[in-house]
């Protein structure tokens, strides 16, 4: 095992891979889940509004359940946790609270705080709602790549899925129509190392230089 203390960021991101093969005896507290999400929710967002909430899956019953609605996705039982990634598709009610703690913390004065809010307040309750999804899906898988990081750097291991009827997540979780699923993270113990995967070369991906 690494020494977990000295890594770079860039080693960490080097070291994860999808792990699929949990060591299904492992835990995780809920205390260190809360931890990873805090930690993962300093990822940026458009106008910090920070449209992702989560649903935190540990019990071995609803583990299984979830199994049976993600493909039979082995790792949504073995692993200690599932972290469901859902997306806020009216995070313009946040805006006041937002805005405000900023405020209350000294991180703005008090007519910047007023303008923010009310420039906010003229856009995002206006936007489509497939503009809306979009931002949240988008802001959601900033913070989805935090807790993947996060995760590795204290030692575990994750694999994010896409592979759920999000339909029946709503059904099961009893979702308000306010938020939509977007991506599910096994978080745990590898058992078994991931497979590796390539990449394509960084010449087919930067399509131009100006
Ligand atoms: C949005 C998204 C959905 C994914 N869905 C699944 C999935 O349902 N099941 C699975 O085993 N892996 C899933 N993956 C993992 C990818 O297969 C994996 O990230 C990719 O092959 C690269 O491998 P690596 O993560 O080990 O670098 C998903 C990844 C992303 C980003």
């Amino acid at each position: 095992m690494p020494n977990l203390a000295t890594r770079t960021v860039s080693e960490v991101i080097k070291e994860r891979h999808s792990v699929r093969k949990y060591d299904p005896a492992f835990t995780i507290s809920q205390e260190e889940m809360r931890d990873i999400l805090k930690e993962a929710t300093t990822a940026p967002s458009s106008s910090n509004l920070q449209p992702w909430r989560f649903i935190v899956v540990q019990n071995l019953e609803t583990k299984k359940q979830l199994r049976a609605i993600a493909n039979n996705q082995e790792q949504v039982e073995t692993a200690s946790a599932v972290i469901a990634v859902l997306g806020d598709k009216e995070m313009f009610k946040s805006i006041e609270k937002v805005y405000r703690s900023n405020f209350e913390a000294g991180f703005m004065d008090e007519a910047n705080m007023e303008r923010l809010i009310a420039s906010a307040n003229s856009t995002y309750p206006y936007a489509s709602e497939e503009i809306r999804k979009n931002i949240a899906s988008f802001d959601a898988g900033l913070v989805a790549m935090q807790i993947m990081l996060i995760a590795k750097e204290r030692g575990y291991d994750t694999v994010p899925m896409g592979g759920f009827n999000k339909e029946k997540f709503s059904e099961m979780f009893n979702v308000s129509d306010r938020y939509f699923p977007i991506v599910l993270i096994s978080v745990g113990k590898a058992a078994a190392p991931a497979f590796n995967s390539s990449r394509l070369p960084i010449e087919d991906v930067i399509i131009d230089y100006k």
